[in-house]
């Protein structure tokens, strides 16, 4: 059938009728760059993706055949938005052991911790609202936040997380309403922030009456070292806990959280309800399952030896094979870490090169709300790729980078 564009059947002008918040929203640029990165041949050090050689496929499978069998009216039906009690139960008494002192009301099942970023911009955000954030950061809360017409402020980021001895200037000229902090393993920076800077960071928020979003969807992905306190331990009555199963057991059952003060977790509900009801009843108790087995405790430790020895295959192949003049985090877990080239590189420029040579990474000015830094640094990701394909990548990469060096002399 033809249509004709001006009959009253033709195409609609769609963005007319966007919204000027929806007009404001724009794709994840590495979301975009990561359709390219997916060529077969190429060697991604881009996404955040954890092995999936490694999912516990057979574990998920039982889990779900038992379910279906045993429970499946409660399965396949639609449930409470805070989230499924046994797993609330379950979280509430893993974050016990580490002194966070949260009941299951406390904690609010999301779908991803990407869903808890986003129902905290709709209760917190309103348009011109400031939040404080290192830079870089996590893209994914940007992107969430934008959406509802934040602004940004920052603070630079060195080897040991946010320079908090910078927050108190900040927080006075610019007053904010949160700071958002990503204490374990940094996405995109690899960092840990010590358990000094936490204790600053809460001395600040407690002076100021701030509130504090902590993101933590790595922390028990810890290589070395003993964990450290968390700040929702040291700051419980103003400090929202982020936390999430896609990285220690699939990021495809879309199981976050938020725990934080009853009456916040209360509204929170509210934002969600009106999002998407609840979150897969049927994912959660997977999820419930696994972990009251035991199978997560085991599987999060596997993964902990196999991302181990990637982070230290990625290390030394940087030492063997990366110019003089470059430096690089060392996380001490998580999946990422963060490199500097040397300063006449531009990392986004070289980035079509890069996947010419067949291996890629995300340009660290992604990380930047607003664009303008990082352009001498990339996010390498360790824990999706295998320990060869790691030491070719780097080569590759370190190739590049002293044929680009030459090229400036
Ligand atoms: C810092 C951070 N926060 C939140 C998320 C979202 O995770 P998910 O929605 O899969 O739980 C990610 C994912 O990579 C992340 O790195």
């Amino acid at each position: 059938m033809t249509v004709y564009a001006n009959s009253p059947t033709g195409p609609v002008d769609w963005e007319r009728f966007l919204s000027q918040r929806a007009q404001k929203m724009k794709s994840s640029a590495i979301r975009e760059l990561l359709k390219v990165t997916q060529q077969p041949e190429v060697i991604s050090f881009a996404g955040g993706l954890p092995a999936p050689e490694l999912f516990p496929v057979r574990e998920i499978e039982e889990a779900c055949n038992y379910l279906l069998r045993k429970e499946p009216k409660r399965a396949l039906q639609y449930s409470t938005t805070e989230g499924h009690p046994p797993l609330r139960e379950f979280l509430a008494a893993t974050v016990a052991k580490y002194g966070i002192q949260h009941g299951p009301d406390n904690i609010l099942i999301t779908t991803g911790s990407q869903q808890a970023l986003d129902l905290i911009g709709k209760v917190f955000i309103d348009p011109g609202t400031t939040i404080l954030t290192a830079e870089p950061t996590y893209l994914g809360a940007i992107q969430a936040w934008r959406a509802y017409e934040a602004e940004f402020v920052t603070i630079p980021l060195d080897d040991h997380g946010m320079c908090v001895e910078q927050l108190e200037e900040t927080i006075k000229e610019k007053k904010p309403c949160f700071i958002y902090v990503l204490p374990n393993f940094h996405n995109p920076a690899g960092t840990t922030l010590p358990e000094y800077r936490r204790k600053h960071l809460v001395k600040i928020a407690r002076k100021y009456d701030l509130i504090i979003v902590e993101d933590d969807p790595y922390g028990a992905l810890r290589y070395e070292d003993d964990d450290i306190t968390p700040i929702s331990v040291m700051a419980p009555e103003r400090t929202l806990y982020l936390g999430t199963f896609s990285k220690t057991l699939t990021p495809g059952l879309r199981i976050g959280w938020i725990m934080g003060p009853m009456e916040i977790i209360q509204r929170l509900v509210r934002a969600k309800q009106g999002a998407d009801l609840h979150t897969s009843t049927f994912d959660q108790m997977i999820a419930n399952d696994i972990a009251q087995r035991g199978i997560l405790k085991v599987h999060v430790r596997r993964l902990c030896n196999v991302y181990r020895q990637r982070r230290d295959t990625m290390l030394k192949a940087l030492e063997t094979h990366w110019p003089e003049d470059s430096s690089w985090t060392h996380p001490q877990g998580g999946l990422f870490l963060w490199a500097r080239v040397p300063e006449p590189i531009d990392t986004a420029q070289l980035f079509p090169k890069a996947v010419e040579a067949k291996v890629a990474y995300v340009a660290g000015v992604h990380f930047f709300p607003y664009a303008d830094g990082g352009h001498n640094a990339m996010r390498l990701n360790f824990s999706n790729s295998k320990p060869e394909l790691i030491e070719l990548g780097i080569q590759r990469l370190g190739g590049l980078l002293d044929a680009e060096l030459e090229q400036t002399k």
